[in-house]
């Protein structure tokens, strides 16, 4: 198993998230347990990239997102669906990518040199919405079309496994 992480920052975008995926993917051989798959998934995003900020948000209620699996600063714990970048891509089921957090009504600042980020819907099985990723840059437009594309190819890994180790609501 090739458990080491890799560097993407050189590569370009599209071949940096093949590699990170086919690289998951290996790690994660034989693993059946969203959790595991979170912290693994946030350690090579976010060393891979050398991210600001990079974990995911649990569903843990009908409306509310708890934080799960991160590398980073301290994260806020909970989150609403509606608030934030993190609520709004958990309430409307998208991929919400925000260049400039300055100009992004409600934006919840954990970490204040965070500049921009994006945020993508993890889906179960069934489609129900499991969790949300965010990831946060210290640049402004750090994050475009083909990380959208990248990381939801990426979270679909979630949709694969068995589970569940963990009752949602
Ligand atoms: N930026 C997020 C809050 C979570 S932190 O960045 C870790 C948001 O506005 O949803």
């Amino acid at each position: 198993m090739a458990e080491t992480t890799l560097d993407l920052r050189q590569l370009p975008k599209d071949r940096a998230y093949l590699e990170l995926t086919s690289h998951v993917e290996s790690v994660l051989d034989g693993i059946d347990d969203e959790i595991a798959g979170m912290a693994t998934i946030s350690a090579l995003l976010h060393h891979g990239f050398d991210h600001l900020w990079t974990g995911f948000y649990r569903v843990v209620q009908p409306s509310l997102l708890r934080v799960g699996p991160y590398q980073g600063t301290l994260g806020c714990l909970d989150i609403a669906f509606g608030r934030g970048v993190c609520g709004t891509a958990a309430a409307e089921r998208r991929t919400v990518i925000v260049t400039d957090v300055d100009a992004f009504p409600g934006h919840i600042t954990c970490d204040p040199r965070s500049r921009s980020e994006i945020v993508v819907p993890v889906l179960a099985g069934n489609g129900e919405l499991m969790a949300v990723l965010d990831i946060d840059s210290d640049c402004t437009g750090a994050f475009d079309d083909r990380d959208r594309a990248g990381l939801e190819r990426l979270v679909g890994w979630f949709a694969r496994i068995e589970r569940p180790s963990i009752r949602r609501v």
